[in-house]
């Protein structure tokens, strides 16, 4: 596979490079987009193909059979992550941002709090917000340079609304692979305060070196009977358009509420989502993604060296994810003045840290997920941008 080759996404109407004008300031005509966490590489060729095969095909018509597409994501979980996971346990959503709404929908009421431990994805407080419950942030601290959780700090902020935690595993940002004591303190501290558990395990197949992806339902199968498992194939393929997640189930009152949200909703599946999801869990699918890891291993290699190099910067040693979250707090500098520099100097569109809630004030998100060329650019103009730190 070829993760060197540049492919022009401007004119695509992708949002990565055709809104970065609009949301950054940055103008895709000589500068870089580094935010939304999609990639810049090309879908893998057999699964494209599965899309082209439809296409070819010429009816996209309404789809009836699911047994390809659940034993395929059945033996992905198997193969990739040692999980066993039945197809009746499997339910398919629009992407895992609509499945968080349909959980929020499906197990909370408006009002009720909903436990976020931030720095974390920014849209999960979104469309908490958008569905009228309450975002109740739990900070993590850090230490040497990662993010840990502080339950017995925890233990004191409850308020008595919370119903639900969600947990993002691994971690998007900083890239916490969270260890099976950590995922265990989470599950035990869900069962003291009585609250349900969402486990958003969508960059679980970007892991790097040693650490070890656990899904939430093997590291505590305990908590099985309050707990909500969201994967997706759109991160590791780069289909995040075909708009297709999987929340997987196993305790049967949990999965007949969900089931009951989903039906009177409509919710369905997608011809392409489905066709090449199929083809992506695959072993074809597991030597592709073996490759991409490597490359993304040595992506972020390059880009924090370099930017440890810059005096006042840090960028955080991730176990996982192609999204650097680099800390800015050593310049002195106001997050106006840094995200300005990186924008209008550097000319990179990247998220802002704020967004992802308290703790993030002072880093931004850079994604790694393109050519190790486009890397070494970057690199180069954020030394260039803080050089007077030099
Ligand atoms: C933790 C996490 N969950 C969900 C999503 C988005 O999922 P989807 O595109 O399936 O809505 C992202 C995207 O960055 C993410 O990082």
């Amino acid at each position: 596979m070829d993760f060197d080759r540049i492919i022009d996404r401007r004119g695509t109407n992708c949002a990565k490079w055709d809104a970065m004008e609009k949301l950054y300031g940055v103008s895709p005509a000589d500068g870089i987009s580094m935010w939304v966490a999609d990639t810049d590489f090309q879908v893998p060729d057999f699964v494209l193909q599965a899309g082209k095969d439809m296409l070819e095909h010429g009816v996209l018509g309404y789809q009836g059979i699911f047994d390809d597409y659940h034993n395929a994501i059945c033996w992905w979980m198997q193969n990739r992550h040692g999980w066993t996971v039945k197809p009746e346990q499997v339910f398919s959503t629009y992407g895992l941002v609509n499945a968080v709404a349909l959980n929020l929908q499906a197990f909370t009421d408006p009002g009720d709090g909903i436990i976020l431990f931030t720095p974390v994805y920014h849209a999960f407080a979104k469309i908490i917000k958008a569905g009228g419950r309450q975002v109740v942030e739990m900070p993590m601290r850090q230490e040497a340079g990662q993010y840990y959780m502080d339950f017995p700090a925890y233990d004191g902020m409850l308020t008595g609304t919370e119903k639900m935690v969600i947990l993002c595993s691994p971690h998007n940002p900083g890239g916490r692979v969270w260890t099976q004591a950590e995922l265990a303190e989470v599950a035990a501290f869900c069962e003291r305060h009585d609250l349900l558990l969402v486990s958003d395990e969508i960059h679980h197949d970007l892991v790097f070196g040693d650490n070890k992806h656990l899904p939430m339902p093997l590291a505590v199968p305990g908590v099985e009977n309050r707990l909500i498992t969201l994967t997706a194939p759109s991160k590791t393929f780069n289909i995040a358009g075909n708009h297709l997640g999987n929340v997987i189930i196993s305790d049967p009152v949990l999965h007949a509420k969900f089931d009951k949200v989903m039906k009177g909703l409509g919710i369905a599946t997608t011809v392409m989502g489905t066709e090449m999801t199929t083809a992506a869990y695959s072993p074809e699918g597991a030597a592709w993604v073996d490759q991409l890891v490597a490359y993304l291993d040595r992506n972020r290699k390059t880009f924090d060296a370099g930017i440890n190099a810059i005096p006042g910067l840090k960028s955080m040693d991730l176990q996982s994810t192609y999204l650097a979250w680099v800390d800015f707090s050593g310049t002195g500098m106001a997050e106006s003045e840094f995200t300005k520099r990186v924008a209008e100097v550097a000319k990179i569109a990247a998220n802002y840290g704020s967004t992802f809630g308290t703790g993030g004030e002072s880093f931004m998100r850079f994604n790694l997920g393109c050519p190790h060329s486009v890397v070494e650019d970057a690199v180069a103009r954020l030394q260039k941008a803080f050089g007077d730190l030099q």
